[in-house]
């Protein structure tokens, strides 16, 4: 288990890794795209929660991934991203063989996983894409694994056999019944719990709503739930104060101090807020790269 944090000065590779992608796939009605790029130092060093922040050009936004997997001995590290605006659009044209300019990381706090017993795993839509590193992580450690992952329709589920292969137990559900169980995640977590006493454990990645639900259904269970929190990041270091959330009534920096925090904490009305901060610059700026 890790105890002592890192400050992110010591993890970050800043190297001659090419950062160029070997292999792309489109998933999900081509919402979600899966790429895996050369980066060898960061495969090495990457741990289950951890991040990095990319640029696809000079004048590149600096985009946070989740490291999805590494794989060291090849020397690549996987990333899954949904295509929300400009750069995740910028990057859904970019073809196997190109660049990109930089990639910073392991960025973040890896995850304290330890042999616990039953843990629910739950994924909402990318989400899922998120929880599969720490899904492994958690598998490796001999727990006993519960996933229960969902998106809109089956088209726009993930990581679907991925998840299977590492669960004991897999639910999967869609909001139209098109797969698996009619519902949201949360329906089908509640239900679990109401029959499963012996859950130690909850994880819960997705969007920001998703989570704040989960965190007020496990709350009243009196089950410890981990959330990851995605809010808008600049430098990644610590140093901007973009990424600022409230945790147990205290200033946090998700970008040094996260992103994975204790979901019963996390003040998810003030980071909503925050989110929807650059709104507006965000839609001018997609129209901008669509002209
Ligand atoms: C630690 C972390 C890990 C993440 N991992 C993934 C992942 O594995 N897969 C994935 O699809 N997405 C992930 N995201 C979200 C991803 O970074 C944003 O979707 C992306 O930056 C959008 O950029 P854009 O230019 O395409 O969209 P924009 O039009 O710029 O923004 C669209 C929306 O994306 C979010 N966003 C924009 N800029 C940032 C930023 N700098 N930091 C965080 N959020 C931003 C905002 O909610 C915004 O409303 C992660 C975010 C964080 C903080
Ligand atoms: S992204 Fe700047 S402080 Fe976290």
């Amino acid at each position: 288990m890790n105890s002592k944090k890192e400050h992110p000065c010591q993890q970050v590779s800043i190297s001659e890794d090419s950062y160029t992608i070997i292999e792309k796939e489109q998933l999900a009605k081509r919402t979600i795209c899966k790429m895996i790029i050369e980066a060898p130092l960061i495969a090495r060093k990457a741990r289950a929660g951890q991040f990095i922040i990319l640029r696809v050009n000079e004048t590149g936004e600096r985009v946070p991934m989740t490291i999805t997997e590494k794989d060291p001995a090849k020397g690549t590290i996987t990333i899954y991203f949904q295509v929300v605006g400009k750069t995740t659009a910028l990057m859904r044209n970019m073809k196997v063989g190109e660049r990109f300019k930089d990639v910073v990381g392991p960025l973040g706090q890896p995850d304290e996983i330890e042999k616990i017993g039953k843990v629910v795993m739950v994924g909402g839509g990318t989400g899922t894409a998120v929880l599969y590193h720490i899904t492994q992580a958690y598998r490796a450690l001999d727990n006993y694994l519960v996933g229960i992952i969902g998106a809109r329709d089956k088209d726009l589920i993930i990581l679907q056999k991925e998840m299977g292969a590492l669960c004991d137990e897999l639910i999967v559900t869609t909001d139209d019944g098109s797969s698996g169980q009619k519902g949201l995640v949360t329906e089908a977590l509640n239900n679990y719990l109401k029959t499963s006493h012996d859950v130690r454990l909850v994880w819960a990645i997705g969007p920001l709503a998703m989570m704040k639900a989960v965190s007020a259904i496990t709350r009243p269970f009196q089950i410890k739930t981990m959330v990851s929190l995605n809010p808008i990041m600049v430098d990644g270091t610590g140093m901007c104060g973009c990424c600022r959330v409230t945790v147990g009534g205290k200033i946090r920096f998700a970008c040094v101090d996260g992103p994975s925090f204790n979901g019963h904490l996390v003040d998810y009305d003030e980071l909503l807020k925050r989110k929807g901060m650059y709104l507006n610059q965000e839609r001018e700026s997609l129209l901008f790269s669509v002209r």
